[in-house]
């Protein structure tokens, strides 16, 4: 059974782009990585968004929860690739710089691509799972919160971009932190198989375990390209 798939994907669909896929041995040195390496210090915001995550869904790593953390992950990357398409429209004019904003417009829409599959991916192992979730916990609220993070990162964005872009580190590295201690403390991950038509855009690994650690390894991924902008925040 496939959850709540009733779609007619074609099989051509080809696999994203997007960080790196990492082969096993890889996959586990990048846990360990993770596991060994200091959180980053989160920031106020950062602070209040994990604290009301774990107010709402607890301190257990739970496939719904991150569930809602990969709604909620693809929300600055909407904000800043709408923020830089309006600059365009200010700016087309000096087509040097028109063409470097266009470029952030690709990479924010590469990035929530990104997190789009992970969400499908969660979707799709939860339904798989035959856990019921109660709609307004998993449904109404999240949406709630995504709103909400989407006016923080898009006002940020506009006035402090730099700022955003630390919100979106700390974000990605406690999802970075989150997603590695999750297949640590679940050690049947490893033995667990991965099979699913989304391996057609998000690869094909050996364990859900490897497949989670693909997933740690993205958020850090974007942790780094975030941070990298921070000090080359705004448009030039
Ligand atoms: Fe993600
Ligand atoms: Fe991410």
């Amino acid at each position: 059974m496939r959850g709540n798939n009733d779609d007619n994907t074609p099989a051509s669909v080809a696999l994203q782009e997007g960080p790196p896929k990492l082969a096993p041995a890889e996959l586990r040195a990048a846990q360990e990585e993770t596991l060994a390496a200091p959180r980053r210090a989160y920031g106020l915001p950062a602070k209040v968004l994990f604290t009301t995550f774990d107010l709402l869904y607890g301190k257990k790593r739970t496939l719904s929860k991150f569930k809602v953390l990969e709604l909620v992950a693809r929300v600055p990357y909407q904000a800043w690739e709408q923020v830089a398409y309006i600059a365009i429209t200010h700016v087309y004019d000096k087509t040097g710089l028109a063409r470097r904003i266009a470029e952030r417009v690709r990479e924010s829409r590469h990035q929530q691509d990104n997190e789009q599959w992970h969400l499908l991916i969660l979707e799709e192992l939860i339904a798989e799972s035959g856990k019921k979730e109660n709609k307004i916990y998993f449904f109404w609220i999240p949406q709630a919160i995504a709103l909400v993070y989407y006016a923080v990162s898009w006002l940020l964005f506009v006035l402090k971009p730099e700022e955003s872009y630390k919100l979106n580190a700390d974000f990605e590295d406690h999802a970075e932190h989150e997603y590695m201690g999750f297949v640590a403390e679940n050690p049947h991950l490893e033995t667990t198989p991965y099979d699913s038509d989304l391996t057609t855009v998000y690869g094909t690994y050996a364990s859900q375990a490897d497949l989670f650690r693909q997933i740690g390894h993205d958020e850090r991924v974007h942790k780094l390209d975030s941070i990298e902008r921070i000090e080359q925040a705004r448009f030039s």
